[in-house]
């Protein structure tokens, strides 16, 4: 259903369901969930104003907000005429002029499957160039997206050289931003800090993956430093896997000038005449329970409408590569699947090592482009490790790095022009001193890229997962695919042409689960995720770390998406020691999976994480698909971290509790729950048991209200094995 209003002609109110809908009456725009409200006026012939976005709002209150003695501004302010602050576009058109001048020539509204959309179209008052401004707010979930369409109807070309997919104004007060940063092996680490004067920019400008150093969405917390579970947050994500800004400016206004989209610097975009461009999505929603709160909506909205298989649960695996690096043969693989089969698990992915004929994949110096399988290493192909893995009852997954080559293999002999570097320039290389980057914005690699998974998958249709990874960051710039003039659309058309290829992979093969790995966690993003099932959230397995990186992660990420594994210790990277109950009841709080050795585990290893296996499927339902409260942050120091997910209907939580610094006579806090039902007695059960003497509160009732308004005391006290690192996990069973 598509209507055209114009703005000032007449009220008109699509109300297609309680509560998602977009309202039109007279110039006032209002685009609703359940409990948000995003408030335009768009008047025909003016510029677009900003009046609103947080609570939802009545139509009756929606009308009287501009009597509230609040400023309209600018909902997508450009550059050139009359804005001398920062902007949310600048172009420049065929004959030279730079400036911009857009004004409301209609609005429109329009219903999907699940959301309702408003369209507000922009003219320059001079110029034939349109910018629409699109807002769509679910039925279901407290979100609403919003995004551009940028047309040029000149008869010359116009150069982009900004163009943001929204501009969000927030009043000033208090307000603290809550970001991630990091760097391979800590990502996803939480920073949270005041807004001050001055300008606080996000932004990645890896070319390929983008969230190692800092992630494309914030949460901002309107009521003073940030509270997980009081006070009003607005969070918002920019829905894109390459290059970005957040720009975050505080001035002399009464407002907080935000701004997202894709990173512009290097990257300027020319649109013909009749082209059009659409930006990226920044989703945005609003709660007023803290940021739980929000990381609420963005989990719920994420499961319904923006991860691969969002409502399928997640199977349990182990994954090669810290068991065997390189080293796969067949003997091995059947070995591990076997263990896994016999701990419970229910896939096995063979990682990196498999492939290469002429240069067989040894280690990291080789093959990237030759995905044939080495039958020194395995005689009887895939075919045998699928059919391996159906004789141990468990599915089978496989790794490709597909987006890269390394120069020592038999593709870049064969297409040396395929890869991303300058022209007439040295070959900048990454990883094992020879990968290199497949220039993804050429159509033939677009081709070759799908016949990776393709083959695969036509060969042995039985493969059930693929870990896609992406291990290099773009280190030269230059394409051999676009012509001279379009040499700085290159990482654009690179997104585009992945986001091609994944189209056409989910087209033929829907149910396959695809794991986004980037060296790590450098494809944490809502770009990515409509494709892929899951992220491998870092390298580093270390529990204690991914205490921090999934806490910040889990701001705006569901558990079904973080890939969390029991690795072995001393833990490969950091080389902690840690107990086994520790790792296994920090990877209980995501996706579980393995990734070790499973033949160097002692037979109580084994049937511990047998144990903590079938106690995992137990829950596994409310852990992937409940409402996370986080409780006590890793970041609070208090010596502990702790945070639980409930069942929807509050039947059932899953409680998770570390103590992460093991200091003699420290008192780490007791912990009140939340999110129960008040009113109801839960049963106390612990999952993944220590050894010893149950815990007090073993099989015991409590109410909700006692257990979010006092707590359960769990016992820190030190032991030999637990070194410091002790942890519980608590089932709560509503009776
Ligand atoms: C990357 C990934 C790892 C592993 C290796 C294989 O580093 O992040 O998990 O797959 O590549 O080479």
């Amino acid at each position: 259903m598509k209507k055209l209003i114009l703005a000032s002609a007449f009220a008109l109110t699509l109300s297609l369901c309680a509560y998602a809908q977009v309202t039109v009456s007279g110039d006032r725009v209002s685009v609703n969930t359940e409990n948000n409200s995003l408030i335009i006026n768009a008047r025909v012939g003016q510029a677009p104003g900003f009046l609103h976005f947080g609570a939802r709002l009545s139509d009756a209150d929606a009308d009287a907000l501009r009597f509230a003695g609040s400023r309209s501004l600018n909902a997508y302010p450009v550059y050139g005429q009359g804005e001398v602050r920062e902007e949310a576009m600048e172009v420049t058109h065929g004959d030279g002029n730079m400036s911009l001048d857009l004004v409301v020539e209609g609005v429109s509204t329009d219903s999907a499957k699940d959301a309702d959309i408003a369209c507000i179209t922009l003219k320059d008052k001079v110029y034939d160039f349109w910018v629409k401004l699109y807002y769509k707010a679910f039925r279901d979930v407290d979100m609403i997206e919003a995004w551009t369409e940028i047309i040029n109807g000149e008869k010359k070309p116009v150069l982009l050289r900004k163009f943001d997919s929204a501009f969000l104004p927030v009043r000033t007060g208090d307000v603290w931003v809550s970001h991630l940063y990091g760097t391979w092996a800590n990502e996803g680490r939480l920073v949270e800090e005041p807004l001050q004067r001055g300008m606080l920019r996000i932004e990645n400008k890896d070319g390929v993956r983008n969230s190692h150093t800092s992630h494309a969405e914030i949460m901002l917390s309107l009521d003073g430093k940030p509270s997980e579970n009081t006070g009003a947050v607005i969070g918002a994500a920019l829905c894109y896997s390459g290059n970005y800004h957040i720009d975050i400016i505080t001035n002399d206004s009464d407002y907080h000038r935000i701004f997202a989209g894709i990173c512009a610097d290097n990257s300027t975009l020319t649109l013909a005449p009749g082209e059009s461009f659409r930006t990226p999505e920044l989703a945005l929603t609003y709660s007023d329970e803290g940021l739980s709160g929000a990381s609420r909506n963005f989990h719920r909205w994420a499961r319904a409408h923006k991860v691969a298989h969002g409502d399928r649960e997640r199977k349990i695996l182990l994954n090669s590569w810290e068991g065997v690096y390189f080293n796969i043969n067949e003997p091995g693989m059947d070995q591990m699947m076997a263990d896994i089969a016999s701990m419970g698990g229910e896939l096995f992915v063979m990682d990196d090592g498999w492939f290469g004929d002429k240069y067989p994949r040894l280690n990291d110096t080789s093959s990237l482009g030759d995905w044939v399988v080495d039958k020194n290493k395995l005689p009887n192909g895939i075919q045998g490790l699928v059919d391996a893995a159906d004789r141990h009852g468990i599915s089978f997954g496989i790794w490709i790095e597909p987006e890269m080559a390394n120069t020592v293999s038999e593709l870049y002999e064969k297409h040396p022009d395929w890869i991303i570097n300058a022209a007439g320039r040295d070959v900048v290389k990454g990883r094992g001193g020879s990968q290199v980057i497949l220039d993804m914005g050429n159509p033939a690699v677009q081709d070759f890229v799908f016949g990776i998974v393709d083959g695969l998958m036509t060969k042995y249709p039985r493969i059930n997962y693929i870990k896609w990874d992406a291990n290099m960051t773009v280190g030269s710039h230059g394409s051999s695919y676009l012509p001279a003039d379009r040499q700085s659309e290159l990482y654009i058309r690179y997104h585009q042409g992945l986001a091609a290829v994944c189209d056409r992979i989910r087209a033929k093969y829907p149910d396959l689960t695809i794991q986004a790995c980037a060296s790590g966690g450098g494809r944490a993003n809502y770009g990515i995720l409509p494709w892929f099932d899951e992220f491998w959230v870092s390298d580093n397995t270390d529990a204690l770390q991914r205490i921090y990186m999934q806490w910040g992660t889990s701001y705006f990420f569901p558990s079904i998406t973080m890939a969390s594994h029991i690795s072995a210790v001393p833990n490969h990277t950091v080389y902690r020691v840690t107990p086994l109950k520790f790792r296994i009841d920090v990877a209980m709080s995501g996706r579980l999976g393995m990734e070790l050795q499973p033949k160097d585990m002692t037979p109580e290893e084994i049937a511990q994480c047998k144990q903590a296996i079938a106690d995992y499927k137990s829950v596994r339902p409310v852990v992937q698909f409940g409402d996370i409260y986080r409780l006590v942050s890793p970041y609070d120091n208090l010596g502990i971290a702790s945070l639980m997910y409930c069942s929807r209907d509050k039947s059932e939580a899953v409680f998770y509790w570390w103590r992460i610094e093991n200091f003699y006579d420290s008192h780490p806090p007791r912990v009140k729950m939340a999110g129960l039902d008040p009113d109801r007695m839960y049963r106390v059960e612990e999952l993944d048991k220590a050894p010893g003497r149950p815990l007090s509160f073993e099989g015991r009732s409590f109410s909700g209200s006692f257990l979010m308004n006092v707590g359960l005391e769990m016992p820190s006290g030190f032991s030999r094995e637990l070194m410091g690192y002790s942890s519980r996990v608590l089932h709560l069973i509503a009776e």
